[in-house]
């Protein structure tokens, strides 16, 4: 049966750590030089409604390094954009394809597109989850850390498709979360309630980002006007502007603590210029493993 990667709900714990472990040997051998192609003859689609850099190139190169092929799909240039039905799209697309990323507006979106289709369905962002993102940052973490569990890891700022993310991530792997988020502007509600009863109360949701970072081992942050939101934008620079990265916040966590960031960054709003370039800031390190993070997830559905 195909399997899709709309959610991190769609994969196991054991699946997870096989995937970082996977991203890990993948690495190494890109690293090494070694040919590797599972997806010798297969054609990715990716089909992005919003703008992106990271995971359009990433999911691009990776499936070239696999052995495989792509191809691009924007709203602007295809019928999809013009409104042909979901329901027609997945099934002509499943026809063609081998599988497709796609990057869209609504969670329910995604969730029509790969009931109707037959070809795996990965999620390269909606406006709920973020999975490829987090699955990466677990990845970078165990490369840093050597570990998940027992770290406590903090998210600084809004409530969004990437802290939804990380508290699915939370619920399913047992480390500590703390989201100092505004009132305004918590995580998912359901998601909420159901990692909570997966999950006693190491995830927790405060106001106060001081809280959050005190003796964290990770620190995580995210612009805090995320695409689609764009009419927001005063109005949150005013509700966020407590919510920085910044030297003084990052002087509460362990000394060794990491600091990440999912990338594109707003300097001097989330996040200040000297913590991104500082020594705790693993950033760019992040970046980097979308692409070998992203090749364990075409091989296990498409390989
Ligand atoms: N982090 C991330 O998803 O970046 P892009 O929007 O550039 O893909
Ligand atoms: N929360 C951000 C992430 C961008 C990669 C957004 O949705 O725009």
């Amino acid at each position: 049966m195909k399997k899709n990667l709309l959610s991190i709900l769609d994969l196991s714990s054991e699946e997870i750590y096989s995937l970082l472990d996977r991203a890990s040997v993948l690495k190494q051998l890109q690293k090494d030089g070694v040919p590797h192609h599972p997806l010798s003859g297969k054609t990715l689609g990716l089909l992005f409604e919003k703008s992106s850099t990271r995971t359009r190139v990433s999911f691009e190169v990776g499936a070239y390094q696999l052995g495989g092929n792509t191809i691009f799909l924007s709203p602007r240039d295809t019928q999809f954009g013009r409104g042909e039905p979901i329901p027609d799209s997945a099934r002509v697309l499943s026809n063609y394809l081998d599988g497709i990323v796609v990057r869209t507006f609504s969670q329910e979106i995604l969730e029509e597109f790969s009931q109707y289709s037959s070809i795996p369905v990965i999620n390269g962002l909606s406006d709920l989850l973020h999975p490829c993102q987090v699955l990466t940052d677990l990845f970078t973490i165990m490369e840093k850390k050597g570990r998940v569990e027992g770290l406590k890891v903090a998210w600084i700022g809004d409530g969004n498709n990437m802290a939804n993310s990380w508290i699915i991530a939370a619920s399913r792997l047992g480390f500590e979360l703390v989201l100092a988020t505004p009132p305004t502007h918590r995580p998912n509600d359901s998601i909420m309630s159901m990692s909570i009863k997966e999950n006693d109360m190491r995830i927790r949701v405060v106001d106060d980002p001081e809280e959050a970072v005190k003796d964290a081992d990770v620190i995580n942050t995210d612009v805090w006007t995320s695409m689609g939101q764009e009419d927001e934008e005063a109005s949150r620079k005013r509700i966020f502007s407590k919510y920085q990265v910044n030297s003084d916040l990052l002087a509460l966590a362990k000394s060794d603590a990491i600091v990440m960031h999912c990338l594109p960054a707003h300097r001097g709003e989330e996040i200040t210029n000297d913590v991104m370039e500082g020594p705790n800031s693993v950033i760019f390190a992040q970046a980097e493993n979308r692409l070998h993070l992203q090749k364990a997830i075409l091989e296990k559905l498409m390989g």
